[in-house]
């Protein structure tokens, strides 16, 4: 077989065999094939896309290329959510303590920022003495007896996807509909979870910037969970807006905490109970009305706050910081972002809120880059808020005040002020289930 035979078929249309999609990925985890010809066929899959059973076997081949968890050893039921990548996002410091409080097990393996994206373990790693790697035992021990551990990707999970994405960053192909099914579900399948909530980003703060691009990178990807063996749904829901309203690492830990008491931003708390209602139905504890009521209950009663305590101890991070979230260590430095006009904010740009709190320090430009736990962006107004000249939309905070300047730039030209109040936007836009699936989507008609 040769690659150029591959590259040449695809760029005239072709569909490609299953071997020839594992030729390609093998060639890429080895190194065999060189660059520039991984990069064309990128190029020639972007323009020319995959059917489902294309992007099938190249999902497979990705979840192939390394390490597999097992986790047969784990008692009962095992559910994993996964988002897209969003501003704000921290919905799995909520939702996993929320449903692993329910006798279901979160095995979670969690990714560092992407781009202008915050990610999970980057956030956990903001309480001191959190430990994100695990060996396979402890972190199996600790799912048994706790119901829920998370651990950053540590090992060799999806080594294709690692050279495929960084090609893909460099050559204008990350945003192809079969490269991005391929590499998030690649990475997901490689762990051994039994239910797979998606959290499909819709707007300017995701990869997905239409309702309908992301309604079908969530049918391709429901339908490779459903191929892969999995129970699969996926919500699309709002990234026109960050996700309540902390950005940052720190800062977003304080709000998950703060949501785990039942004192969280509205938005944020719906999705957050949306999102379990969800993982703890495809689970088997009832409908997803009855499992939203389920989730409600455990954010009113304390168990989750309780179950995420107990897996801050259990991985060595500091509980006092969850007992009382002002024992964070404050930033050096704030400073008030002042709104120029008034009205009210009628839309944002979200990925442009995510590289002004990248450019506080609270992400990475690059790998080597260390990160400012503290720092970040509290709003203090959001899309639909009236403003007067003068009045303060955001906090920023910083052990650097330098970077102030860079944040509130890009902060305020992201902002659109307008005279009269804008629309209301839904949360979540509908739901995506596999075609087999029993779970009812009334609240959320696709
Ligand atoms: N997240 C991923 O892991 N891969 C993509 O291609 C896009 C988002």
């Amino acid at each position: 077989m040769r690659m150029y035979d591959i590259i040449k078929k695809k760029r005239d249309g072709g569909e490609l065999t299953t071997d020839e999609i594992k030729f390609f990925i093998n060639g890429v985890t080895d190194g065999s094939i060189p660059d520039y010809q991984t990069s064309a066929l990128c190029m020639a899959i972007y323009f020319k896309g995959m059917t489902v059973r294309e992007t099938c076997d190249l999902t497979f081949a990705v979840r192939d290329s390394g390490d597999r968890l097992d986790f047969s050893e784990i008692d009962g039921i095992r559910v994993d959510k996964h988002s897209t990548g969003g501003v704000g996002d921290k919905t799995s410091l909520v939702v996993a303590p929320v449903v692993a409080s329910f006798g279901v097990k979160v095995a979670k393996m969690s990714g560092r920022g992407l781009g202008h994206t915050g990610g999970t373990v980057d956030k956990l790693e903001a309480i001191t003495g959190f430990r994100t790697t695990l060996s396979d035992a402890d972190f199996i021990k600790q799912v048994n007896e706790i119901g829920f551990a998370i651990v950053g990707q540590s090992r060799q999970f999806a080594p294709a996807d690692k050279k495929l994405y960084a090609l893909r960053d460099v050559t204008a192909t990350v945003d192809s509909m079969p490269l991005i099914a391929a590499s998030i579900m690649g990475k997901k399948l490689a762990a051994d979870d039994d239910c797979i909530v998606l959290d499909v980003k819709t707007g300017s703060g995701s990869f997905m910037k239409s309702v309908e691009d992301s309604k079908a990178l969530a049918r391709l990807m429901v339908d490779i969970g459903k191929n892969a063996g999995k129970k699969t749904v996926a919500l699309i829901t709002n990234m026109d807006r960050p996700l309540g309203y902390a950005i940052g690492n720190a800062l977003e830990v304080i709000e998950a905490v703060q949501t785990l008491n039942g004192n969280g931003p509205e938005d944020f708390t719906e999705v957050c109970m949306t999102l379990a209602g969800y993982m703890l139905s495809l689970a088997g504890k009832g409908t997803v009305k009855e499992c939203i009521k389920l989730a409600e209950g455990a954010i009113a009663d304390g168990s989750a706050l309780e179950k995420f305590k107990q897996t801050v101890k259990a991985q060595g991070g500091d509980v006092r910081l969850i007992e009382d979230v002002n024992n964070f260590t404050e930033p050096k430095y704030s400073h008030a972002v002042k709104s120029t006009q008034s009205g009210y904010i009628c839309a944002v740009d979200t990925e442009a809120y995510g590289l002004a709190s990248l450019a506080l320090g609270a992400g990475r430009n690059t790998i080597e880059d260390k990160i400012d736990y503290g720092a970040g962006i509290i709003l203090k107004r959001k899309t639909g808020d009236s403003v007067k000249a003068g009045e303060e939309i955001a906090t920023l905070y910083a052990n650097d005040k330098s970077k102030f300047a860079a944040a509130e730039k890009l902060l305020l030209s992201a902002t659109r002020i307008q005279k009269d109040k804008p629309q209301d936007e839904p949360l979540v836009y509908c739901i995506v289930p596999d075609d087999d699936s029993d779970i009812d989507t009334d609240r959320h008609s696709v």
